[in-house]
């Protein structure tokens, strides 16, 4: 992955058996006076992957300090990202040394976060153990905690030295966490590429399959997700507010508008994120739709593509005018008014302006959205 203007550049490496060759990874990725590296992780990933990981970084000869925080979001917060500073100011950690992220999204965004701001920014190895981490957030150099008052405000972008993704580490995912993380996947395919759409959605139908097998085709899906990421990635490393084009950052928010909204309806307990994503991106495809931007052979596809991600948490007594209402608070609004991610087709991404969306569209829209139950 290439990076903005300063160059900064980074290799992913993902295969099957991966996790046994992060030492070797890291050594190549950071510089030769590296000699210790915090692990960062919590206790249920470490407890199936800390030994492998750790071995492999001593059979290099890094010395290895172990730092769990707790598991779940709400441990994504200042408290934690306090106590892992504190622990690296304990431990001496040098400006040439490592912090390593070993879990998902919560453990990759704040010990990113913890490397970016320790000495003003150390070196930072991702090993994404969750299918959304190793498609999307280990990729792209976003990190932050919630604060009280929101997801994800407080943060800083720092890309990684190195991102390792091992697929087999997918094998102990809970199904819905795989469900969550095949909606993010579907969301890459229908705003960036149609080809990475067909190839996402015939590995899920494909389902099951021996795990090998399995191993190897996700190896190179996943490859194609973070490809895909990587180019919007490059040519807008900061989200910038000023772009509204088909190939800006904020095509990856597609489904996150009502996802968001759907989250705090049901104050962040009823839905996995990624699952939020798939009833928004329906309500988005709807919305798309009606404007008559995508024609309904498109609908179908995202229809189907997200059914095929597993099943949903019902929408059964959410209200949707707190939804609509909820709307409004969208912190990707620019000066009050939500910019939509919507659909000109499967692979095509338009960004379009709240005030062009009629109020009674949007009330049908996301009734017929949240119809949609398996
Ligand atoms: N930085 C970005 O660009 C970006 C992008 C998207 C999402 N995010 C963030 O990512 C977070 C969500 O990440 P997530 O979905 O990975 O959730 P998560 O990190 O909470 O992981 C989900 C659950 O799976 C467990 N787990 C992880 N790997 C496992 C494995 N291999 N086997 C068994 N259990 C495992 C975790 O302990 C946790 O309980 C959110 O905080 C979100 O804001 C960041």
């Amino acid at each position: 992955v290439s990076v903005g203007a300063q160059q900064s550049e980074y290799g992913i490496v993902i295969e099957p058996g991966a996790l046994e060759r992060t030492g070797a990874i890291t050594r190549r990725a950071v510089s030769r006076k590296a000699r210790r590296v915090a692990l960062i992780s919590n206790r249920t990933v470490f407890d199936l992957y800390g030994g492998v990981v750790e071995k492999s970084l001593k059979a290099l000869g890094f010395e290895v300090l172990v730092f769990l925080i707790g598991d779940g979001e709400r441990f994504k917060n200042l408290r934690t990202l306090s106590s892992a500073l504190d622990f690296l100011t304990t431990q001496r950690l040098e400006r040439s040394d490592v912090v390593l992220a070993l879990g998902g999204g919560v453990v990759g965004d704040l010990a990113g976060f913890a490397a970016a701001v320790y000495m003003r920014g150390i070196s930072l190895i991702q090993v994404p153990t969750t299918l959304l981490s190793q498609i999307d957030s280990s990729v792209g150099g976003k990190t932050g905690v919630n604060v009280t008052s929101g997801k994800n405000l407080v943060g800083a972008f720092h890309q990684p030295s190195a991102v390792v993704i091992d697929p087999l580490t997918l094998r102990t995912l809970p199904e819905r966490e795989l469900t969550a993380g095949w909606c993010e996947a579907v969301k890459h395919g229908a705003v960036g590429d149609r080809d990475l759409f067909d190839k996402t959605v015939s590995l899920l139908k494909a389902k099951p399959q021996s795990p090998e097998r399995m191993a190897r085709k996700l190896s190179a899906l996943i490859a194609a997700q973070c490809a895909f990421k990587a180019s919007i990635v490059a040519e807008d490393p900061r989200e910038s507010a000023e772009r509204a084009d088909a190939r800006s950052r904020k095509i990856l928010n597609f489904g996150h508008t009502v996802g968001h909204a759907l989250e705090a309806a049901t104050r962040y307990k009823r839905f996995r994120h990624g699952e939020a994503v798939g009833y928004g991106m329906l309500a988005a495809g709807e919305i798309s739709k009606r404007l008559g931007l995508l024609n309904p052979d498109g609908l179908r596809l995202l229809s189907t593509a997200v059914q095929a991600c597993g099943p949903l948490p019902t929408t059964r007594g959410i209200s949707i005018p707190d939804v609509i209402q909820l709307l409004k608070h969208d912190k990707k609004s620019a000066g009050g008014e939500i910019k939509w991610v919507l659909l000109k087709g499967i692979g095509q991404a338009k960004i379009v302006s709240g005030k062009e969306i009629p109020k009674d569209l949007l009330l049908a829209s996301l009734q017929n959205a949240f119809q949609f139950q398996l």
